[in-house]
């Protein structure tokens, strides 16, 4: 549930750096407070193009810019939150209920998602107005 403790979060991952390449990981419930159902990624995202638009009611992510960079557009009804995530060791943390759309992509930009449910097609709230009634009943 989202609540003021549980609000959406930028990360930073380890980064071990390397004259040989840099290297950064995640471990389930130690950066995230989650075990991992699933994993998937948004590439080769025309220029201009937008994602997501909708909120899960039960969903935790963590989105990573993998490659490139891209904004996250977050909007409770009240609050706007923009975050611009372009540095491959930062994920933003996304509780359940957050509405969310990603655009501004730069080419090549690879997001990866980390999920802690397995794809559901029920659990999606595409009316932003049936979205700020659920979020307000759970404020
Ligand atoms: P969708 O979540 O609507 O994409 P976005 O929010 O980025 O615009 O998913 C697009 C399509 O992919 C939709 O037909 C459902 C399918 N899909 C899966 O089958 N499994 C998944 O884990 C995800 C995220 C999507």
């Amino acid at each position: 549930m989202q609540t003021k403790e549980n609000i959406p979060k930028l990360i930073t991952l380890p980064k071990i750096k390397d004259l040989r390449g840099n290297l950064s990981f995640i471990e389930a419930q130690n950066h995230i407070p989650f075990d991992i159902k699933r994993v998937y990624w948004i590439y080769d995202v025309p220029g201009g193009q937008e994602r997501g638009g909708h909120a899960y009611t039960n969903s935790r992510e963590l989105i990573i810019p993998l490659s490139g960079g891209f904004t996250v557009e977050l909007f409770n009804g009240e609050e706007k939150k923009i975050v611009r995530l372009n540095q491959t060791n930062e994920g933003l943390l996304l509780p359940e209920l957050t509405w969310r759309k990603i655009t501004g992509f730069l080419s090549n930009s690879v997001c990866l998602v980390l999920s802690d449910t397995k794809y559901s097609e029920c659990e999606y709230i595409y009316d932003f107005n049936k979205y700020v009634k659920a979020f307000n009943a759970i404020k």
